[in-house]
């Protein structure tokens, strides 16, 4: 949520701010804005929309400066809540959210000082103003003790050729190469050597080619080296259009990746001692990763026979959870960074579970505050819709499942060459581009499945939801005649997934009762006798029922690729959404 870039060295600042904040741009894009530090005068150009429209501030002149992308929590996207926000000598970017702000505002307009946004993180350099008598970060460190809530803040400070950066919650690194970076995320530091990660409550001090890291109390302290990819980051779009479609096409490749990591990955086998002890299983995340979690309760009860609760992490941080003694806490998040899992995660370890991180970012907060970490390895994930992270949590998770299963002497099916199922499953997954005319024109579309095929619904319509805005549900089929049957009218679409040949004609009995109402039906199977019997199916590849939600959602990330595309929507960055939820 919001994205924050920083830049000092011998080259015009503007220009290095635009590109970290192009690539930061899926943390939020509903306003942006930089700060460019010249001869002690700093100048703020920021605008409403995408990072394109503040392509005219490459002309500023400078080079120290910050930016910012935002996803509006406080106050409406508009050119005003942009940020950088100034008070004073004071100019700051934020990203987090500071939840006394009302309060700390009452107490500024009481002395008189006036505000020119909405936002909570206006304050922040109100504060800083007022403290700053001295030391520019004594005068930080001052105002974050008096903030509430979560922050990742560059400030530039007038007369002082310096950038000042404090982190409590929200992440923030900086890197060295032939300048000094600062930003919310690797890719977006660009061109460095050297890349270090400010832990929580610490402080940091970019000046001349140096970066001085501070604790809490501002003692000197030795900053934390992020190992990472020079790679990385620079695979671009290339011959796809859209980042969505790339990392679909990515999929295969990413399963083949996984193969290979958790066939020789010693930290599994490291991992697979903590296995044998655990006795429950608590499994907790938030959207897509919360349906892999979903999933994983499936394989694993059948598999292992041990229990397995799943919990969306905003749910679970907020109850009094029981964990009971050899608990293990798996916490799935792609980005490791979703606020709500980490808080979840945390609570979970702190009642003595065994805290495992399933994320596909290494250097994340969520891999930091774990025991142990199981990576993705499925490679930046750009587009907002979470497509082959999905699959690459699923294949590590049902490696858990099967691993499980044999500590506890149990037999588990075969692991197939899923990377070449997966690529059979995009080819064959092109016929939904002939349904989108069906739901492009829709008012509501539903998906009906059964145990692991119900899952795969509710995952195909969040996607569907989120990138197309088109209102959607996943339901367990059997459920579909206690009260959503009274929904469907002529026309409307409905999606069924049958995977499971025991399950398989209890959902084509829901096909039957929602065909009689009218509904235009779309089937997904691994059944070739079910697939001819549909006019409008997509029949995949052959694959054990317990991994199939592996293949069968993928059809469903297509459908909801080509329904974006037909509605006129931009499938990388839906509205209102970003990338990394970093905020409660
Ligand atoms: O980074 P995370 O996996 O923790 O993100 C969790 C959700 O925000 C994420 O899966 C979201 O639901 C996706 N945009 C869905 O496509």
């Amino acid at each position: 949520m919001c994205g924050i870039v920083g830049y000092l060295g011998k080259k015009q600042a503007a220009g290095a701010l635009l590109e970290g904040l192009y690539r930061l741009e899926y943390r939020g894009y509903d306003s942006a804005g930089v700060a460019v530090m010249d001869e002690n005068v700093i100048r703020i150009v920021r605008r409403k929309g995408r990072v394109k429209e503040l392509e005219c501030a490459r002309h500023l002149v400078g080079n120290i400066g910050i930016g910012h992308t935002r996803w509006a929590t406080h106050g409406s996207p508009s050119e005003k809540n942009a940020h950088p926000h100034r008070f004073g000598r004071v100019v700051l970017v934020h990203n987090g959210i500071i939840e006394n702000a009302h309060a700390l505002k009452e107490e500024c307009l009481t002395r008189g000082e006036e505000f020119s946004s909405e936002t909570d993180s206006e304050v922040i350099a109100h504060l800083i103003e007022r403290y700053l008598t001295g030391d520019p970060l004594l005068a930080i460190k001052k105002a974050c003790e008096r903030l509430q809530g979560s922050y990742a803040l560059a400030v530039l400070i007038e007369g002082k050729h310096a950038i000042y950066l404090a982190r409590k919650k929200s992440p923030l690194l900086v890197g060295k190469g032939e300048a000094l970076l600062v930003a919310s995320d690797l890719p977006a530091l660009g061109n460095i050597s050297h890349a270090y990660a400010l832990e929580d409550g610490q402080f940091a001090l970019l000046k001349g080619d140096e970066i001085a890291f501070y604790d809490g109390e501002l003692r000197p302290v030795s900053p934390k080296e992020i190992a990472f990819d020079r790679e990385e980051g620079e695979k671009e779009t290339l011959c796809f259009e859209h980042f969505m479609q790339k990392e679909m096409a990515e999929i295969p490749a990413v399963l083949a990746r996984s193969e290979v990591d958790f066939a020789t990955d010693s930290r599994f086998s490291d991992f697979y001692r903590v296995l044998c002890q655990t006795e429950y299983i608590q499994i907790v995340a938030c959207g897509t990763a919360f349906h892999a979690g979903l999933c994983a309760k499936e394989a694993i009860e059948r598999l292992a026979r041990i229990s397995c609760e799943v919990t969306v992490a905003s749910e679970y941080r907020y109850r009094d959870p029981i964990v009971k003694e050899n608990t293990l806490c798996i916490a799935v998040s792609q980005s490791g960074e979703t606020a709500d899992t980490i808080a979840a995660a945390l609570l979970s370890k702190e009642k003595g579970a065994h805290l495992a991180a399933l994320t596909n970012v290494a250097y994340s907060s969520l891999t930091r505050a774990a025991d142990s970490v199981l990576c993705t390895n499925a490679g930046r994930e750009v587009a907002v819709a979470a497509t082959k992270s999905f699959n690459a949590q699923l294949f590590v998770l049902y490696s858990v499942a099967r691993a499980l299963a044999f500590s506890r002497g149990r037999e588990a099916p075969p692991m197939q060459c899923f990377s070449a199922l997966a690529y059979r499953a995009l080819e064959v997954a092109e016929e939904v581009r002939s349904w989108t005319p069906f739901f492009a024109a829709a008012k509501s579309a539903y998906f009906i499945g059964r145990g692991a095929d119900y899952v795969v619904a509710l995952e195909g319509s969040l996607k569907l939801k989120e990138i197309s805005y088109l209102p959607s549900e996943g339901y367990a089929a059997g459920e579909l005649k206690h009260g959503t049957l009274a929904l469907l009218e002529e026309g409307t679409p409905v999606v069924a997934i049958a995977t499971n040949e025991d399950l398989a004609e209890k959902t084509m009995n829901a096909v039957h009762e929602a065909r009689s109402r009218g509904a235009q039906i779309f089937l997904v199977t691994t059944l070739p006798g079910l697939a001819a019997r549909e006019e409008h199916s997509v029949l995949l590849p052959p694959i054990d029922e317990v991994y199939s939600p592996l293949i069968s959602v993928i059809p469903l990330q297509k459908l909801a690729y080509y329904t974006a595309l037909a509605r006129g929507n931009d499938p990388d960055k839906p509205r209102n959404l970003a990338k990394s939820v970093t905020v409660e």
